[in-house]
């Protein structure tokens, strides 16, 4: 089943073109990955999915609703990891997570344990009363995704999941997404990370300049193009640099 569909999207801002008439497909229980240089229009693609900004032209569906006629109905199924860290830094850990079940109209009997739970997975449960302040960023990210799982979502938005962490803490994010991609859930993610592509995705999408340039599992792309994820990565949006540079 198709969870998410765009048909040529396009996203200005002002007379900039973010992304240029992509279309693709997002099945359920996949792990979908944007890839792709700084300003290559990742996180807009993104933020469309989410219902955080309408799209210019072109259709985006999400569990088959579209994305600018039913945003509340698409946005209470799915959770988000952003880019950024926006944690409420005058709260605690598990206050962050509680205020934010408010957004769901979850009840606090429900929360809390839910809060507990999810802080178990990201291996917070220690953290729970401390300062957003204080936590390393590594922490950061973990209860970004903590916060992301409270609704239970269907589909699982994750905007540079690991960048910046050490391997420790990346691979702890990774052994949280193989437990997610193991009960099925559906994740759309973006990397600059070529090995975290290999190992997380099931199909990856390489964009640069608001365009896609290739699609596939990474494994047909590394047949298609010869040698490993990162080398096929870097001929395809190098090859394209260069025809812009001539
Ligand atoms: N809110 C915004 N206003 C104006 N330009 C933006 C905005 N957000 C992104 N852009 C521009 O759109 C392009 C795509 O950005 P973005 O989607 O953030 O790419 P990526 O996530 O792949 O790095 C870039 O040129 C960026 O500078
Ligand atoms: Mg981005």
């Amino acid at each position: 089943m198709v969870l998410v569909k765009a048909e040529n999207l396009v996203k200005h801002y002002g007379t900039l073109c973010a992304v240029d008439s992509i279309s693709f497909e997002i099945r359920q229980g996949e792990c979908f990955g944007f890839l792709g240089p700084n300003g290559a229009g990742k996180t807009t693609a993104m933020g469309i999915i989410y219902c955080f900004m309408p799209p210019t032209s072109g259709s985006v569906t999400v569990f088959g609703l579209d994305v600018t006629e039913q945003p509340s109905a698409i946005k209470s199924r799915i959770g988000v990891m952003p880019q950024d860290d926006n944690l409420d830094p005058d709260l605690s850990v598990f206050q962050n997570l509680i205020v934010y079940a408010r957004y769901f109209d979850m009840p606090k009997k429900v929360s809390e344990p839910r809060a507990w739970e999810l802080l178990d997975f990201v291996e917070l449960r220690d953290k729970a009363d401390v300062n957003i302040k204080s936590l390393s960023g590594g922490m950061k990210r973990r209860l970004l995704l903590a916060r992301a799982l409270l609704n239970d979502p269907e589909l699982l938005i994750m905007d540079e999941p690991t960048v910046g962490l050490d391997p420790h803490s990346r691979h702890a994010v990774w052994e949280n997404l193989d437990h997610l991609k193991a009960k099925g859930s559906t994740i759309v993610l973006t990397t600059h990370y070529m090995e975290e592509a290999e190992k997380v995705c099931d199909k990856v999408a390489i964009m640069d300049n608001g365009r896609i340039i290739e699609t596939g599992s990474p494994a047909d792309l590394m047949q298609r193009h010869g040698g490993n994820l990162e080398k096929v990565y870097l001929h395809l949006t190098g090859r394209k640099l260069r025809e812009e540079l001539a």
